[in-house]
């Protein structure tokens, strides 16, 4: 079979305005840089399954290579993945999953294990009785529900720890604080709180704030993104205890894509590596990403330099030739 010289990829995207997603676009779009000629057809479903499900239709009637997608939730987008699949366009989940196996590849880090990593940290760290508040993600996406299964494994052997409360943030800020207040009454028994992603953490520390619990109260949180607005800043802040890393995956995804393209040999399962942050190790973490951040920028003026000698400055979006579908 012949390699064609020009893809189009399309990627679907669950939700594209949180730190965590622009990250991964950003992760993208350096990786595509490399690959001039690329069409690459981007979409955001805004947190509805439904339009997600619309959005990708119009992806395969509009013609894609290759499709990388984040499920919003994992059943309701199950059946147009498969679709795509079925016509032989592969597909390479990132982040959250489908309910089948019906995928080429997959992107992103160990969802259960990462639960299970939060759930050992706070049983070692907490001494005595401690009655935990869980906030997960949005119910029926695939990382609240590995996220809550390996936490449930990792406190376990801790017959100190139980779980006393549990709510649904939806991976948002105003939804977990709307969920706290109607459980209001029970939080002052609370000591310790796993919330899938730092967003909620960090709404959870104002509740507890406002309510003038916080004292004493350890939260940990996921995603321990760098950068303004990030969880190591939050880690280091104090607002959370500490933040299991979960990286984007978004550079994998797009070298994972050209492999796939270019009939190269590539993995099929590509798990990213997490750790957990703390006041430990957050300071270190920090000045890691400062020096990576400083390089990149070097990179990218030396960019632009090269491109204003050559006379040929266009602007990112232009080389990459990005289309957003609404
Ligand atoms: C961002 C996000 C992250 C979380 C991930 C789970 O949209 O909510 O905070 O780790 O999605 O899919």
């Amino acid at each position: 079979e012949k390699v064609k010289s020009t893809y189009t990829i399309g990627f679907s995207q669950c939700v594209g305005t949180d730190l965590w997603r622009k990250t991964m676009l950003d992760e993208m779009k350096m990786e595509l840089s490399l690959h001039p000629g690329v069409k690459f057809l981007y979409s955001d479903a805004q947190n509805s399954s439904a339009r997600q499900i619309s959005q990708v239709r119009v992806m395969l009637r509009k013609g894609i290579d290759l499709l990388v997608i984040s499920p919003n939730e994992a059943q309701p987008l199950t059946a147009v993945v498969e679709e795509a699949y079925n016509k032989g366009i592969p597909v390479i989940v990132i982040d959250r999953k489908t309910s089948s196996t019906l995928y080429t590849a997959y992107v992103g880090a160990d969802n259960y294990q990462l639960g299970k990593m939060a759930g050992e940290y706070l049983g070692s760290t907490l001494k005595g009785d401690a009655s935990v508040l869980e906030v997960m993600g949005l119910p029926g996406s695939s990382p609240a529900i590995e996220r809550d299964r390996g936490f449930y494994d990792g406190i376990k052997k801790f017959s100190n720890i139980r779980i006393a409360a549990k709510v649904y943030g939806d991976w948002l800020k105003p939804n977990t604080q709307r969920q706290l207040h109607k459980i209001k009454t029970e939080l002052p028994g609370i000591t310790a709180v796993f919330a899938h992603n730092d967003v909620m953490a960090s709404g959870v520390r104002e509740v507890f704030n406002s309510l003038k619990l916080s004292p004493g109260l350890k939260i940990v949180g996921v995603d321990a993104l760098p950068g303004p607005g990030g969880g190591l800043q939050k880690v280091s802040d104090k607002v959370i205890d500490a933040s299991v890393l979960y990286p984007t995956g978004g550079k994998e995804a797009i070298v994972t894509a050209f492999r796939i393209l270019n009939k190269e040999p590539f993995s099929r399962e590509n798990i990213l590596q997490s750790l957990i942050i703390d006041s430990a190790n957050v300071q270190l973490m920090k000045m890691q990403w400062a020096r990576v951040n400083s390089q990149q920028k070097d990179i990218e003026r030396q960019q632009e330099l090269i491109e204003e000698q050559q006379g040929i400055y266009n602007s990112q979006q232009v080389i990459l030739n990005i289309t957003v579908i609404t």
